[in-house]
């Protein structure tokens, strides 16, 4: 079973990913990023991915955070890369890695989604392969969010400029924050919604489903649908795609339903929320 490497500086915090005791609770704010809009070109940070017929190149987020530490420059991530942990809750949630089922998304994508002229939102999109993908492709529009604004400008938006033309930046669009404070400010915008919204590897803590299915719903077009990419069990977290769907119907906005799995290495699932 998939266990995350939580942080436990403070031996009071419990092992099941709780909050460390004394951590302040405050999520981050919504914020803008501006996408240049201009390509990159690859450094000795970046390495390519063979997938689906494209050689998608990405970052090495661990190169990412090391530099950003010697030039001082890490802010939220310091405590992440000094503990050697995976997340910290509501403080670094993660996004400097590359998890397995983003690829999962991607394989789909590829098999069953046309994606051109699509408007897509990846949320929690850490090093944004999805949405990377789905711009290669042909998507119209791609939103990008991930919870760390050093995740966003330092692997988010410079994988995306790595791998697609300055005219397909030119309608990007990059925020990080809370997904609280996402579905806020969606709301209050009332742009087009997303035909398609996307999200992988963020269902771990059941603490923060009814924020993310908030953001889900103020992101989605009325006729669009979700994919949730997502380990069957996340070990000691609580969280899981079972558990999940669960609380899916519970919440009522949306109809769930299993498009993929698979057993290789850890269960893993992809799950389409549609409007109900
Ligand atoms: C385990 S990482 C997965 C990253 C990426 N989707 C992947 O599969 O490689 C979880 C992601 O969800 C985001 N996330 C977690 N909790 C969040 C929250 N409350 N609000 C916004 N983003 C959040 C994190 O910033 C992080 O990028």
């Amino acid at each position: 079973m998939f266990k995350f490497s939580f942080y436990d500086g403070d031996k009071s915090a419990g092992s099941d990913g709780d909050r460390p005791t004394g951590h302040p609770v405050t999520r981050l704010a919504i914020q803008e990023h501006p996408v240049p809009a201009s390509p990159l070109l690859p450094s000795n940070e970046v390495s390519t991915l063979s997938l689906c017929g494209h050689q998608i190149k990405l970052l090495n987020g661990d190169q990412v955070i090391l530099r950003l530490e010697r030039e001082g420059a890490a802010g939220d991530l310091s405590l992440a890369l000094k503990s050697h942990t995976d997340l910290i809750p509501d403080v670094y949630e993660g996004g400097m890695k590359l998890w397995e089922c983003s690829q999962d998304l991607v394989a789909y994508l590829d098999a069953h989604v046309p994606l051109a002229g699509l408007r897509v939102t990846e949320l929690g999109c850490g090093a944004a392969l999805p949405a990377v993908f789905c711009l290669l492709r042909g998507a119209a529009a791609v939103t990008v969010q991930d919870y760390n604004r050093e995740v966003v400008d330092h692997l988010t938006i410079p994988n995306m400029r790595l791998n697609v033309t300055a005219t397909q930046l030119a309608g990007c669009r990059a925020l990080s924050g809370d997904w609280g404070a996402l579905a806020a400010l969606l709301r209050t915008e009332r742009r087009p919604g997303a035909d398609l919204v996307l999200t992988s590897e963020t269902i771990y803590s059941r603490e923060s489903w009814a924020r993310l299915l908030e953001a889900v719903d103020a992101a989605l077009a009325p006729a669009g649908s979700a994919l949730v990419a997502a380990k069957t069990c996340y070990f000691g977290v609580g969280g899981g795609t079972r558990a999940f769907e669960q609380a899916v119907l519970e919440d009522g906005r949306f109809s769930s339903e299993v498009v993929f799995a698979t057993q290789q290495g850890l269960q893993r699932e992809i799950l389409r929320l549609k409007r109900c």
